[in-house]
């Protein structure tokens, strides 16, 4: 993590929601999303972290469906834009939610403390991707779940699903992975690589 990766998401910060996959202000988008996720994790209440959570539009909905969410980012435009939809969200979804400054590659999780690390569009930039996934597996309780969402863009940036799973299979002995091409999660048509990886813990250790 350096200065200038923080000065970029602070500068992305202010105009984040309007993409219609950050904000999810639309109806239609925020279901698929919403669908997407409640499948993809235990049932309520798990204990999320959400690493890189961005302006929290993930945190707050998984806490809508009576999920317990650690929220971290590493920009401090981030975590403000987070705190203050948390302020707006009503006092049950206020108190399922935490937001906090923080490394993603480094957040701080006490071993077998999470039901899931929820992370999307965060792993393909950061270095050495598998020591930190395998950061991630070590707060994972027993039977937890890695959550990614990750892509292989048409900009050229990101990671492809077959990398993703093979950095996760370092780790967890069971990988899926689920192409994401419905236009009803993105706001339109996509014609390149979006994927959720999901990786299953041991479940014991
Ligand atoms: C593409 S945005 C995704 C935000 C959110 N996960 C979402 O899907 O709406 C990437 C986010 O990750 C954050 N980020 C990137 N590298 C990070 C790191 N090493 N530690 C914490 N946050 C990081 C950025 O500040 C930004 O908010």
């Amino acid at each position: 993590m350096t200065s200038d990766d923080v000065a970029l998401w602070n500068r992305e910060a202010p105009a984040f929601d309007e993409a219609p996959d950050h904000g999810l202000r639309d109806v239609g988008v925020r279901n698929a999303w919403r669908e997407l996720l409640v499948a993809a994790l235990p049932p309520a209440p798990a204990r999320v972290a959400d690493l890189g959570c961005g302006t929290g539009t993930l945190a707050l909905l998984l806490a809508e469906q009576g999920h317990v969410v650690d929220a971290l980012d590493f920009s401090p435009a981030m975590v403000r834009l987070a705190t203050e939809k948390l302020d707006a969200a009503t006092p049950a979804v206020r108190s399922r939610v935490t937001v906090r400054g923080g490394d993603a590659a480094h957040p701080g999780l006490a071993p077998a403390s999470v039901d899931v690390v929820l992370c999307r569009h965060v792993l393909w930039a950061l270095p050495d991707p598998v020591a930190v996934v395998g950061r991630w597996v070590v707060a994972l309780r027993p039977g937890g779940r890695l959550v990614l969402v990750e892509g292989s863009w048409a900009t050229g940036a990101g990671i492809t699903a077959r990398r993703c799973a093979e950095i996760v299979g370092e780790w967890c002995p069971r990988v899926e992975v689920r192409p994401l091409p419905d236009p009803a999660l993105w706001g339109g048509e996509v014609d390149d690589e979006r994927y959720l990886v999901v990786g299953g813990s041991p479940t014991s250790r």
